[in-house]
């Protein structure tokens, strides 16, 4: 603490601020192009408020991974200050009774009056806040290359009939219609919004919010099956295993048309310097306009027993929802800010639009759902059970109507 005082002095630091600086060492599977660019954003104001950042990614789209080291360490009393927890999660750990209460920084920020109450009511556990929001992602998005619809005369799919009819012409003339990776996360992540297209937003909240066992095991449903299915025929070899960025990556390239993915997608095409409108369309999943199925991410913050991690850590809460950092890192990330008066103006039309179906479902309380592939509606078990279902249906030839029963039954198996 001597040495680092007197290099404070040196440096031109005082030693208030030397006392102060603490330690965060932040969890997170932000390790894409666009990820690592948008959590670099954090890392700088950490940094630059005195703290010292300390990366802790772990790899693997959708964060499966990254839940499962963090519970190791957190089993063995080695938790990070702060890890991207989403959703339901966050009440699991908060009933674990890991998380820090952020209520004074809640306060002095006035979270109760900047964000709507979808995204706050996500980062409270039994009425205190303990997690930090990012963003809201949107994950009913479709992304595809201008110039391989442009260059073969096609107009870019409003509907699922639509989309099979692109897909065919694009098939026949030897381009690849869908870039996939087939991880159970991505098949979710399509599979929820052809439940979205063909049921709506009500279905979809029956079947995967309140898991109505008559929605789960309805002809809708079994016909969502039938679709999700016909992806199959529209993909390449190489789509098993295949990471989500690079699938983005083949449509940014021309080496395949369109892809079913949230707006972090549009980060690796924003670092790839790719224009929307110009170089990509960024349209709603076909049969979901006017619609919205959130992903917030958040960084749930856990209990410290050092005065000044503590206190980096109440910084770096504070950062994440200050307006700067909601501008840069959403700008980098692709999603959109969680403040109401955020100024929306150095943003492009999709976030715009995201912004403009974000606010207007919210406000109306129609079509606004949240997603079950990213842990918004379901306990990690269900979601895991679901995915298994859904995986288990794309990769073998189990039919539709063994599938609605499969999914029923896991939901209610691990209820
Ligand atoms: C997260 C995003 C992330 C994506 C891919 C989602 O579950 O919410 O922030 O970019 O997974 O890793």
């Amino acid at each position: 603490m001597f040495k680092k005082t007197l290099l404070a002095v040196a440096l031109g630091g005082t030693i208030v601020a030397s006392a102060q600086a603490g330690q965060v060492e932040v969890m997170h599977w932000w390790t894409s192009g666009g990820e690592a660019k948008s959590i670099a954003v954090l890392k700088g104001m950490v940094e630059d408020a005195g703290h010292t950042w300390k990366d802790f990614a772990v790899a693997g789209g959708g964060g499966e991974n990254a839940m499962t080291v963090l519970r190791s360490r957190a089993v063995s009393g080695n938790a990070p200050a702060s890890a991207q927890i989403k959703g339901l999660e966050i009440q699991e750990w908060g009933d674990l009774g890991f998380l820090a209460d952020l209520t004074p920084v809640a306060e002095a920020q006035n979270w109760e009056t900047v964000l709507p109450s979808v995204v706050s009511d996500v980062m409270k556990h039994e009425g205190k806040y303990v997690a930090a929001p990012v963003n809201v992602h949107r994950v009913n998005w479709m992304w595809a290359n201008k110039s391989v619809f442009d260059d073969n005369g096609l107009e870019v799919p409003t509907s699922l009939k639509e989309l099979w009819k692109v897909s065919d012409t694009l098939k026949a003339k030897g381009i690849t219609p869908i870039a996939h990776g087939g991880q159970p996360w991505q098949d979710t992540t399509t599979f929820e919004s052809i439940v979205l297209s063909l049921g709506g937003a009500d279905f979809f909240a029956k079947a995967f919010v309140e898991h109505d066992v008559k929605t789960l095991e309805s002809k809708t449903m079994k016909t969502a099956f039938d679709e999700f299915r016909k992806v199959k025929g529209y993909i390449d070899k190489g789509a098993p295993g295949r990471d989500w960025n690079v699938a983005t990556s083949m449509v940014i390239k021309g080496e395949a048309a369109m892809q079913f993915m949230g707006d972090w997608a549009k980060g690796e095409f924003t670092a790839a310097n790719k224009k929307p409108g110009v170089d990509y369309y960024c349209v709603p999943f076909p049969g979901t306009d006017g619609e919205f199925t959130f992903n917030i991410d958040s960084l749930a913050m856990f209990k410290q027993n050092n005065a000044e991690n503590e206190k980096a850590q109440m910084k770096m809460a504070e950062l994440v929802v200050s307006p700067k950092f909601q501008e840069t890192f959403n700008l980098n990330k692709g999603s959109i800010p969680v403040r109401l008066d955020q100024d929306m103006s150095p943003f492009d039309a999709c976030a715009l639009a995201a912004m403009d179906t974000f606010k207007s479902t919210a406000k109306s309380g129609k079509g606004l759902v949240p997603s079950m592939a990213h842990g918004m509606s379901t306990t990690s078990a269900i979601g895991g059970a679901i995915a298994d279902v859904v995986t288990d249906f794309f990769n073998s030839d189990m039919t539709s109507d063994e599938a609605v029963l499969k999914l029923s039954r896991a939901i209610r198996a691990n209820q």
